[in-house]
């Protein structure tokens, strides 16, 4: 985490121009925080296989993250959730402008890539690091899901098409970070899948605990806009909050059983970033 972190600061976005707060802008919601579960997930990954490829995995984990704060900075824009904190500080919208906070997005989006092309790992490596990042976290993957989420505000959705609205627009890049780890170790073709299929069930029960939060945390518990999926197609609205509780304890002992049969080392680097969402209905 404080290697993230490290590395998160000396490779912000810079740029020498004249704008009077785009370098600032850049960077503002990178240093408000998260939690970096996506990163960490590649890193794990990393760290449990071929630790010596850490450090050169850090750009890709990092462009998960530009790409990941991207959305949200969309996500929270007044054409889609109109919320105005994120990450405990105000979002960019009203810091600033739509515009600066539509433009960040799409500079963080396209730095991403970027980023990636960059990194000291090898290129066939790290062209399918790009596929990966692209898929997921584009077209058929959470811009799909936003683009559910949005349409379908106030038209109930069944609970299988949410459960599609929540793989697309979460889990798919919660399960591409545990691939591109994968990717960088070498994993066989095996591996990779069962990897991304637990990742796709993690991403799920992440989402379900995600509208959980909206409904039971406060703004400063959650350090964002929360009580805010009132016309959305969330597990809370659609079965109540008592069975989404129930859904994500299922969820989170299939889970659990899984975690189990993966490798060892990689049980053990996982662990301090999973246990949260395997283990905390004990
Ligand atoms: C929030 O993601 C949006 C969802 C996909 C649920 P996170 O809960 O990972 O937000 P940060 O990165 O920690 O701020
Ligand atoms: C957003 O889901 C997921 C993204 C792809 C950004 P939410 O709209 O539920 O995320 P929060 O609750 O605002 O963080
Ligand atoms: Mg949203
Ligand atoms: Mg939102
Ligand atoms: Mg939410």
């Amino acid at each position: 985490m404080q290697r993230f972190k490290a590395y998160l600061e000396v490779n912000l976005p810079k740029v020498e121009s004249f704008h009077p707060h785009y370098n600032e802008a850049l960077a503002k919601m990178l240093l408000a925080g998260g939690k970096w579960f996506r990163p960490m997930l590649l890193l794990s990954v990393v760290e449990a296989y071929k630790p010596l490829l850490y450090e050169s995995s850090l750009a890709p984990a990092l462009a998960i993250e530009f790409l990941h704060t991207y959305s949200l900075i969309h996500d929270d824009l007044p054409a889609m959730d109109n919320a105005p904190l994120r990450r405990g500080c105000e979002t960019l919208h009203i810091s600033y402008d739509n515009a600066t906070a539509i433009l960040v997005g799409d500079a963080l989006n396209t730095e991403a890539f970027y980023h990636i092309s960059k990194a000291s790992l090898r290129d066939d490596i790290k062209i399918k690091l790009i596929e990966l990042l692209s898929r997921d976290g584009g077209t058929y993957g959470m811009v799909l899901g936003q683009a559910i989420d949005l349409h379908f505000e106030n038209r109930p959705l069944t609970l299988e098409q949410i459960k599609f609205l929540h793989i697309n627009k979460t889990a798919k890049l919660i399960a591409t970070s545990l691939l591109m780890g994968a990717v960088i170790v070498g994993l066989d073709k095996d591996e990779q899948d069962k990897l991304y299929r637990f990742g796709i069930d993690l991403g799920l029960l992440f989402q379900i605990q995600d509208d959980i939060i909206d409904e039971t945390k406060s703004d400063e518990e959650a350090g964002k806009t929360t009580g805010n999926d009132e016309n959305k197609n969330s597990f809370i609205n659609i079965m109540g909050l008592e069975n989404s509780i129930k859904e994500a304890e299922t969820i989170a002992n299939d889970l659990e059983e899984r975690f189990k049969l993966l490798d060892k080392p990689l049980q053990k680097a996982l662990n301090p970033i999973v246990k949260k969402y395997l283990y905390r209905h004990r």
